[in-house]
């Protein structure tokens, strides 16, 4: 069975880590017969700003009915200040196709990258799970005066029982089918009092569901500790939308930086997205600098969500052999530039 594969590489260092990524899925789909079929989309700041239109009409419900996945690279361009397009494309997507399950996982793949003193492999390995569909997010507010001395600015942060109750849910159920021992939210209760409410007695109600799996709750402040004094205590964590947000950027930074890390934005038994968690990284746009190792594992995550396990666990095992050869991109200590070190990884699967 044919499985459709939306590639959009966006802006700035995007195309290039795609690139890098698809030259992988590329191999494994010739020498595996993995059915997949990609289409091309370069909505794009260049596109918005050639157009004025950021995804032309149709395409959501295009994306929604006929594709199995999204492969997306970085989007965000110093010439649109507000990142309207990107509002409009990535956290329209998340939005419009209810992606509400972000995943995140901080796996640290060699010692060599910790940036932590006597903390490694063994104790950096967990999964952040980030609210993907409200909070912060839904741009609900206003300005009133604006301009004035008197400004106000009104920012709503909204939170749902069903909202919560989904994401909460999906990290017990991730956490028992992985056999994790635990599961940490993290939210700001003490200050945020109903939209924290909600998310704590959400999260005991679902907990008493789960006997076999532990729990604790951690203020986020707490955590951002927590996570650089012992990542050991970690195994998964469920947080709201801006807070995952933030976290995982220091997620990332756990695991080597911001190129390392890999994403999805899931709505089980649909159309979902893969990413890279770095952004679009214009000062270094087409220096062929960027490490393409954060958009590689993001296309082994999608592998696995379409059913090729065995697929996303041999880009891993070559995404470590390059790192242990350390054929890798200079801010992990190669000396590679982005070609290259995609070419280290792919000639290190196994065909
Ligand atoms: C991320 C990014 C996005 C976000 C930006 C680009 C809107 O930082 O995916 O983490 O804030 O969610
Ligand atoms: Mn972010």
């Amino acid at each position: 069975m044919t499985k459709r594969i939306a590639v959009v590489p966006g802006d700035g260092i995007g195309p290039e880590v795609i690139d890098a990524g698809m030259r992988v899925l590329e191999k494994l789909n010739g020498e595996r017969n993995l059915g997949l079929a990609f289409t091309r989309f370069n909505w794009s700041a260049d596109e918005y700003l050639r157009t004025g239109v950021s995804m032309p009409p149709g395409a959501m419900d295009d994306i929604r009915v006929n594709y199995d996945a999204v492969y997306l690279g970085a989007f965000g361009d110093p010439r649109i200040p507000d990142m309207k397009h990107a509002a409009d494309i990535l956290l329209g997507m998340r939005f419009e196709l209810d992606l509400y399950v972000n995943y995140r996982p901080v796996k640290l793949l060699s010692d060599r990258l910790s940036p932590l003193k006597d903390k490694g492999m063994r104790e950096i390995d967990f999964v952040i799970f980030r609210e993907n569909t409200e909070g912060a997010y839904v741009g609900m507010g206003g300005n009133f005066k604006k301009g004035t001395q008197d400004e106000i600015a009104v920012q709503e942060d909204v939170s749902t029982r069903r909202g919560v109750e989904r994401i909460i849910r999906y990290a017990f159920d991730f956490a028992r089918r992985m056999g994790r021992k635990s599961v940490c939210m993290a939210d700001k209760n003490n200050v945020m009092r109903f939209g924290g409410d909600l998310w704590l007695r959400t999260f005991e109600e679902v907990a008493a569901e789960y006997p076999d799996v532990e729990h604790f709750h951690l203020f986020v402040d707490a955590l951002t500790m927590q996570l650089v004094r012992a990542p050991e205590m970690f195994e998964v964590i469920v947080t709201n939308n801006m807070f995952g947000d933030i976290v995982t950027d220091l997620g990332a930074a756990l695991q080597g930086g911001l190129g390392m890390a890999a994403s999805g934005n899931l709505h089980p038994g649909r159309v979902s997205l893969f990413e890279p968690i770095h952004g679009s990284a214009p000062k270094y746009t087409g220096q062929n600098v960027a490490n393409p190792i954060g958009a590689i594992l993001s296309a082994a995550m999608m592998l696995e969500y379409l059913g090729f396990g065995e697929e996303c666990a041999a880009i891993e095992r070559a995404v470590v052999a390059a790192i242990e050869a350390g054929e890798t991109t200079k801010e992990i200590g190669g000396s590679l530039g982005t070609k290259a070190a995609g070419e280290a990884i792919l000639r290190r699967l196994e065909g």
